[in-house]
C-alpha cells in the first residue's frame, strides 16, 4: 500500500480539490460502525460521518448486501428511458415517510441537485421568479444553489453573477440575535421579519421560502420552537410556498426522522440527500402531486438520478434506521452529550454556546463570553488535535467557530465518553 505522503503527493498533484489546506486530513482506508481507520492503520472515532452522511453506521451490512444484490442484477437504468422498479419503490417509500401531502419524488444525484430541483419546480408551479432565503444559511454549490447560500464565506465571491431575485431574510441565531433580543421575550422578530422582506425587498413575485430546519454549515443553528408556525402563517398569506432543506438534517440525525417535524409544519416541498442511503449517491426532491405534475416531460432529467444500486441502499438504509429506532437514540445520545457540555461550560470559558437537536450539535466557542468575541482560529486548533488525539469532528459557523459533532447515530456509549474527554483535553490545551 502506499504511504501516506505519496497519497498526499499524488492528490496535490492529480486532485482538484477545496481540502481546507491547513487541516491534515488523514488518508482513510477502511470504516465500520463509528470507526474509521486510516492507511497506517491507526484508529478513529469518527465524529464527522462524512459530514453528516453515514447515519447507520459505516458499511452496515444489510444496505451494502443490498447494494450488491442490486448492482448483480443491474446497475443503470435511467429514469427516463425506463421504469426502474427500486426507484419507484424508493418514491413510494419517500410518499410514506415524509409528511403525508408530499407524494411524488424527483431524484437528482447530490443535495444542490435536488435544491435546483425544487427551486425549478416553485417556479414552474406559481409562475414566480423570486426566491427567499435565509442569512448564513447553505444550499449547495452549484450556480443556483449558491445564488440562494446565505454564506459569502462560502466562496461566493469571484464566481458570480448569481441567479436574480433572490432575498435573504433575517436567521433565527439565537446566540447571535440579529435583533439584539432574548428568546422567548423576542417576539419572533426573525420569522415575523420575513414580512417586511416580501413587502419591502421583492417585486410581489416570490415563489418559495427555503430554510434548513436545523440550519448545518451556518453554525448547526436550531430555530425556536415557534419560528416556522409563524413563517409558515406569513408564506401562506402571500402563496409561497415553503422549501425544507433536510440534506444535512434528514434521516433520523436530529432526533426526528426528519427535523420539520419538531416544529409541527408541513413543507410544500422537502429536499433530501447525505444520510438517505448511507453513503451511496443519490438525492431526492419530494412534493405534492399538484406541484410535482407542473414538470411537463422533459422539463427537468438527470442521467444518474434515481440508480437502483442507491435506491435499493436507500431502502435498505431507511429499514434499518426504522427498525433500530435510530432517531430516538439520536435523541438520547445527542441530549446526553449537550448535558454534559452545558455541565463543562462552567470550568471553560470558551464555550459560548452548546445548542442542537439529537447528534447534530454545535459547540460555539468564544474568547469572551461577554462580547462573544468569536474564537476561529482556536476552533481550528481543537479540530486538528482532535484528530491527532483520534477523533474526526468537524468545524463550521459564519463566524467559523463552531465545534460540530455530527457521528454516526449508532456510535456506543463508549466511544461518546471517550470523544468528550479527548474534546475536554483539547479544550483545556487550547
Ligand atoms: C442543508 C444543505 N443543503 C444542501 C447541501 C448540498 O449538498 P451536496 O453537497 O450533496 O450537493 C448541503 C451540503 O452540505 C447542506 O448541508
Amino acid at each position: 500500500m502506499e504511504t501516506y505522503k505519496e497519497i498526499v503527493d499524488k492528490a496535490s498533484k492529480y486532485l482538484i480539490t477545496s481540502m481546507l489546506t491547513k487541516m491534515q486530513p488523514i488518508a482513510i482506508a477502511e470504516a465500520k460502525g463509528a470507526t474509521v481507520k486510516d492507511v497506517t492503520g491507526k484508529e478513529y472515532i469518527d465524529c464527522f460521518a462524512g459530514i453528516a452522511v453515514i447515519n447507520a453506521g459505516h458499511c452496515q451490512p444489510d444496505i451494502v448486501n443490498a447494494a450488491v444484490e442490486q448492482a448483480k442484477k443491474l446497475v443503470h437504468a435511467c429514469t427516463y428511458v425506463y421504469y426502474v422498479p427500486k426507484a419507484i419503490e424508493l418514491a413510494e417509500k419517500l410518499a410514506e415517510i415524509t409528511p403525508s401531502s408530499l407524494q411524488k419524488t424527483f431524484f437528482g444525484n447530490s443535495g444542490a441537485e435536488a435544491i435546483e430541483c425544487a427551486i425549478k419546480l416553485a417556479r414552474k408551479y406559481t409562475k414566480k421568479p423570486e426566491i427567499i432565503s435565509l442569512m448564513a444559511s447553505f444550499h449547495g454549490r452549484t450556480m443556483g444553489t449558491l445564488s440562494i447560500t446565505g454564506q459569502a464565506g462560502r466562496r461566493k465571491y469571484d464566481m458570480g453573477p448569481y441567479l436574480q431575485g433572490i432575498s435573504f431574510a433575517y436567521p433565527p441565531y439565537c446566540y447571535r440575535c440579529p435583533f439584539e433580543k432574548e428568546y422567548p421575550d423576542c417576539s419572533l422578530l426573525c420569522a415575523r421579519s420575513i414580512r417586511d422582506v416580501i413587502k419591502y425587498c421583492t417585486s410581489n413575485g416570490v415563489a418559495a421560502f427555503i430554510a434548513e430546519p436545523l440550519m448545518g454549515e451556518g453554525g448547526i443553528i436550531p430555530p425556536p420552537p415557534e419560528y416556522f408556525k409563524v413563517v409558515k402563517e406569513i408564506l401562506d398569506e402571500h402563496n409561497i410556498l415553503f422549501i425544507a432543506d433536510e440534506v444535512q438534517s434528514g434521516f433520523g440525525r436530529t432526533g426526528k426522522f426528519f427535523a420539520i417535524e419538531h416544529y409541527g409544519v408541513d413543507p410544500d416541498i422537502m429536499t433530501m440527500a447525505k444520510g438517505i442511503a448511507d453513503g451511496f449517491p443519490i438525492s431526492a426532491c419530494t412534493t405534492r402531486p399538484d406541484i410535482g405534475d407542473s414538470f411537463e416531460p422533459g422539463d427537468h432529467l438527470s442521467t444518474f438520478g434515481g440508480s437502483p444500486v442507491s435506491a435499493a441502499a436507500a431502502l435498505a438504509n431507511i429499514d434499518y434506521l426504522l427498525r433500530e429506532k435510530l432517531s430516538e437514540q439520536a435523541a438520547k445520545k445527542g441530549a446526553y452529550i449537550m448535558k454534559r457540555f452545558n455541565e463543562l461550560k462552567e470550568d471553560n470559558d470558551i464555550i459560548g454556546d452548546v445548542r442542537g437537536k439529537g447528534l447534530m450539535i454545535g459547540i460555539e466557542l468564544v474568547k469572551d463570553r461577554k462580547n462573544k468575541t468569536p474564537a476561529a482560529k482556536e476552533t481550528t486548533k481543537i479540530r486538528d488535535l482532535c484528530l491527532q488525539k483520534g477523533v474526526v469532528i468537524g468545524s463550521g459557523g459564519v463566524k467559523r467557530d463552531v465545534l460540530r459533532l455530527q457521528p454516526p447515530l449508532v456510535i456506543s456509549n463508549e466511544q461518546i465518553d471517550r470523544v468528550i474527554e479527548i474534546l475536554v483535553d483539547c479544550l483545556k490545551q487550547v
